[in-house]
């Protein structure tokens, strides 16, 4: 009986597999090289994202901001936490749509965000793939607009 309770648990797991691969082990395997698997960062080089990308995802901008820098990588330096950082993240546009989508969502949840975001859909992704590649520069340069206007923590 113990065999089979084995059994039924591991093809409850192949079932779940699928939903897995797209959230925690995407944004791990994915993203957690740099960002660490918590989304806490590594100080002087990765952001923290835990917490932080439900706040940035507050608004349409933010949104928009948080796929183009998965699409086209970022570089260059910036403030975190009052903290500067230097790192380079490459772009990442082999991922399908609902691969980013999936680990966009996965850092939302990271930390305890002060205010859930609404998740992204892969069509929202599909969007913003949909005006081309961005550049890194010109995801820097979007980057400090937005912290201009406040919707970047
Ligand atoms: C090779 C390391 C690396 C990987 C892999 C990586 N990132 Fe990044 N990410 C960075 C760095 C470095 C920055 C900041 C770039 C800069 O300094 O301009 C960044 C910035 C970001 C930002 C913007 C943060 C802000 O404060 O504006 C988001 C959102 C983000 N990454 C999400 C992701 C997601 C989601 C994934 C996985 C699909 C991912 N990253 C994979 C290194 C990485």
């Amino acid at each position: 009986m113990k065999t089979m309770g084995v059994g039924v648990l591991a093809m409850a797991l192949l079932a779940a597999a699928p939903a897995a691969a797209q959230g925690a082990d995407g944004f791990v395997a994915r993203c957690g090289m740099c960002h660490q698997a918590t989304g806490e960062g590594l100080a002087g080089q990765f952001p923290r994202l835990a917490g932080r990308a439900a706040a940035i995802a507050q608004s349409e901008p933010g949104r928009r901001y948080m796929v183009r820098v998965v699409l086209g990588g970022m570089a260059g330096p910036i403030s975190v936490d009052g903290k500067p950082l230097m790192g380079v993240m490459p772009g990442m546009a082999s991922l399908s749509d609902d691969q980013i989508a999936a680990a966009l969502n996965q850092a939302l949840a990271l930390g305890k965000p002060a205010k859930p975001a609404k998740p992204f859909k892969p069509a929202d992704v599909a969007k913003v793939r949909a005006e081309g590649r961005p550049a890194m520069a010109d995801n820097a340069a979007l980057r400090a607009e937005l912290v201009g206007k406040g919707l970047i923590p």
